[in-house]
Order: structure tokens, then C-alpha cells, then sequence
């Protein structure tokens, strides 16, 4: 008897196969039970009936949610089924019964959230969770193939690190070997400066710590960042290749997850609009709109999630603020000849209110200006020789930016929160389960 995945039943039609899975549902009707099956590829009902099969009927009847189960049917095309296809049930084994004095936690009805959160680990069986993870798994495989495609080297950055990157406000910091003192990275962009010396253009993708006191919906303690750096290139080259990057991954995931875009009942339309080139406005221009729009943001201010939303209203696709000032921004963005009180930096905000997908910048290149910046933003030189040894050593203008994994797969999934875009969620109170 072959075996099958849920998700390909339809290339199976007429056949008699083996499905190993997980029991999602019952209905019991008299003599006929309507079971719904998943396997993590997909959800499948079947039909058994006691007249035909009186051994599976009766393994089946009663049996609890999630037990776990080998079935054998005969899959047959039914329209009104989801997905398509439903099995003819002949033979059901049961692998484990969940206990009837225990039954799974997770019903099929709404729970609170941090119910929810606090069973992640059996809330990710559900089809809209797994969706989700999905769809996550994809936007890495379009951004890695993209990256990979541009001439990107992946080099890795550590997770333990001496120093901040960030600001020194959201360090995590942790109690290394023989009292020795190390921090939890912030951002890999310290060591794929060096690694772009090294390669010329390079990426690091992995997780990024914060120790945000921020609960809000775009904040993780944890997330997952992609990092591009390329010796030789400046804030445009960044932002041409930010807008790439974003635009094949909102399309591999719309391509290859359609089934699982339709399962988040998510507008497509909105994603299939999102095309290179993005708009580009100046951080002035961005003051401006605010302005207009009746908010009491001025010049030399930060934007907040609420600034930012106002300002990707205007426009169907992520837009890319450039030139903030240099004074709300971090000690290593290079500023801009003209205007030296701009850094040549930029985000991305996401349209629909997801916010921040990307920050980036031109990195100072000169050794004097660079030391000057560590001294006023008063972070230990002795942490940076190593990176200032970058400017000793052929030091040339270089750039690059930190794509944020979560808001950008929350932004095409259209989750309310990103704790649901990360298998397991870590946040301001909560490291559980
Ligand atoms: O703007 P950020 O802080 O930039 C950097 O870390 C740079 N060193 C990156 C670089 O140039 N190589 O963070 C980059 C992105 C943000 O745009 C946002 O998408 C995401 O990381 N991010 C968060 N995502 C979830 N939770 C948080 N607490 C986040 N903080 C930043
Ligand atoms: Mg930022």
C-alpha cells in the first residue's frame, strides 16, 4: 500500500492508500463517522461506515482529538470537501489514544491568546498556525535564494558577543565562562563588515536578541534578522537591493503558498502588487506628510509604530524613508557630505501598518570620525579594536541593511501580532514553553 501526504491525495485519486496522521475531528452520525484527518501537510475528511468496514468503525467511534492514527481508504474526488478529496476509510490503526481524562487542550472553538501561548507548542498543530510556519519556512527559502542569486556569500555572525551594536539600552547580557562578561548579539552587521572586507558581498542570517521593554505587536525579545553588507556600495545600492529582496520574497510566498495565503483568508491582491521599485521619500518629506496629517512630529524626532503607519498609508507598496538624522540614529551610519547632521541611512515600513521591515545604512569608513562617534555615544573602545582595525586595514565605503524576519512574514501573512510568525515566541514576559 503506498503512502501518501495529505497535500498530494489528489494525485491518488481512485487509488486505495495509507495516510499517517493525527485524528483533527469526528462527527458521528449513526452508522457513518465523519473523521478529519491532518498530517501536517494538509487536512482530509473520510468517511467510514460501520456496514463496511465494522473494524475501523469501531477503532474509530469515540476516538479522542490528536490521537494519533494510520488510516487506509480509497481517496475519491468530492467537491464539497476541503481540498478537494475525501478517503473511504477501510482500515484504521491506532497509534496513541489520547486518554479520555486528559483531552487535548486546544478545542475547535476560540481561546484567549495567552491561553494559546501557553500551549504554542500543541497550538502550532492547528491548520492556521501551520500554515503560518509555512509560509515563514518559505519567505527564508525566497530570501536565501535571492541573496545567494545577487552574488551574497553567507557567512554567519556569533551570538555571543563582546560589545553592543544597537544602543546599549536592549542588551541581553549573559554570564560567560569564568566570570567573563558577554552580551547576546544584537545584530550580526559588527562582524559581516569584516566578512565583506574579506568576500566583498556577504549576508548573515540568524537570531537577533533585544531586550526590549516594548509590548507592542512588532516587538520579539528574539527575532530572526537577514544582513546584507557589500564593500564598495552606498545607501542607493542598499535600498535597491532591500526593495529587491522584499519583492521576491512577498513573491515566492505568493507563488508556492497560495493554498496556505488562502487558508489566512489574506488579500493577495495587496501582495501581488508588491513590485520593485519601491517610492522613496527623505525623512524630511516623511515630517511633512506627518505634519499634514495633523501629527505633532518635528524635525530631529523618531518615529514611533503610529508615525510610521500614518506614513505607508499613502502608498500601496513598502515605502523607503532616507537621510534621518544622524543624532536618532546609531554610531556607525556614515553621514551625508552635504548635510552632515543626515546619515545616509534608510527603513523600509511595510504598508498596512506593519511598520519597520528594514534598517540600513552607509557605515562610517573613516577611522578618526568613527572613533569620535564610539567616544560620544560612550562605548568602550577597547570592545571595538577589532573593529576599527577594519578602518585600519583598506578601509573602504560600505553599506548595508538588517531585514526583520517576523514583521516581514507578520506583514504578509496579515497576523494582528508577529508572536504567531515565530514557532516559539519570546517576549517581554515570556520564555514559556
Ligand atoms: O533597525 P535595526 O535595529 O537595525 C540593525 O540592527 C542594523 N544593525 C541592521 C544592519 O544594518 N545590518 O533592526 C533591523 C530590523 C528592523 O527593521 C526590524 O524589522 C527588526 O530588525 N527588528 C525587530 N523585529 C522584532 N522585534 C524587535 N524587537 C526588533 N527590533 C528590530
Ligand atoms: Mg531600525
Amino acid at each position: 500500500m503506498t503512502t501518501i501526504t495529505i497535500a498530494n491525495a489528489g494525485r491518488h485519486d481512485g487509488q486505495e492508500v495509507t495516510i499517517r496522521g493525527w485524528l483533527y475531528n469526528l462527527r458521528e452520525s449513526g452508522k457513518l463517522l465523519f473523521p478529519i484527518f491532518r498530517d501536517g501537510t494538509g487536512i482530509i475528511q473520510g468517511v467510514c461506515s460501520l456496514k463496511e468496514s465494522p473494524d475501523a468503525f469501531n477503532a474509530l467511534k469515540g476516538l479522542t482529538q490528536e490521537s494519533s492514527v494510520i488510516v487506509t481508504g480509497k481517496i475519491r474526488a468530492e467537491q464539497r470537501a476541503p481540498g478537494g478529496y475525501e478517503i473511504g476509510i477501510t482500515g484504521i490503526q491506532v497509534v496513541q489514544k489520547v486518554p479520555e481524562a486528559t483531552p487535548f487542550p486546544i478545542q475547535l472553538k476560540e481561546h484567549g491568546v495567552d491561553f494559546l501561548l501557553d500551549q504554542r507548542h500543541l497550538w502550532i498543530r492547528t491548520p492556521r498556525q501551520a500554515a503560518i510556519l509555512r509560509i515563514r519556512a518559505q519567505a527564508v527559502k525566497s530570501a536565501r535564494d535571492f541573496m545567494d542569486a545577487q552574488g551574497y556569500t553567507l557567512t554567519d555572525a556569533p551570538m555571543f558577543t563582546p560589545a553592543a551594536c544597537e544602543g546599549t539600552t536592549t542588551l541581553f547580557e549573559v554570564n560567560y565562562i569564568d566570570d567573563q562578561k558577554a552580551f547576546l548579539t544584537q545584530s550580526g552587521q559588527l562582524y559581516i563588515e569584516a566578512t565583506a572586507m574579506a568576500l566583498g558581498k556577504v549576508y548573515t542570517f540568524g537570531p537577533t536578541f533585544r531586550a526590549e521593554k516594548s509590548k507592542t505587536r512588532r516587538h520579539l525579545t528574539e527575532f530572526w534578522m537577514l544582513e546584507p553588507e557589500a564593500a564598495y556600495a552606498g545607501l542607493d545600492d542598499m535600498m535597491e537591493l532591500g526593495e529587491g529582496l522584499v519583492s521576491a520574497i512577498v513573491q515566492g510566498v505568493v507563488k508556492h503558498r497560495s493554498r496556505e495565503l488562502e487558508t489566512l483568508k489574506r488579500d493577495v491582491k495587496k501582495l501581488e502588487n508588491i513590485k520593485a521599485p519601491f517610492p522613496r521619500i527623505t525623512y524630511e518629506e516623511a515630517v511633512a506628510v506627518l505634519q499634514k496629517n495633523g501629527n505633532p512630529t518635528k524635525f530631529g524626532d523618531d518615529f514611533g509604530g503610529d508615525e510610521e503607519t500614518v506614513i505607508s498609508r499613502s502608498f500601496d507598496r513598502p515605502v523607503m524613508v532616507h537621510h534621518y538624522p544622524s543624532a536618532i540614529k546609531a554610531f556607525y551610519m556614515q553621514p551625508d557630505a552635504q548635510r552632515p547632521d543626515l546619515a545616509l541611512s534608510f527603513d523600509m515600513l511595510a504598508p498596512e501598518g506593519y511598520g519597520e521591515i528594514i534598517g540600513g545604512s552607509q557605515r562610517i569608513h573613516d577611522f578618526d570620525l568613527l572613533v569620535q562617534r564610539l567616544k560620544q555615544n560612550n562605548l568602550p573602545e577597547e570592545a571595538f579594536q577589532w573593529y576599527l582595525d577594519l578602518r585600519r586595514y583598506g578601509s573602504v565605503p560600505h553599506a548595508g541593511f538588517g531585514l526583520g524576519l517576523e514583521r516581514t512574514v507578520a506583514w504578509i501573512c496579515g497576523t494582528e501580532h508577529i508572536r504567531e510568525v515565530i514557532p516559539f515566541p519570546r517576549m517581554l514576559y515570556r520564555v514559556y514553553p
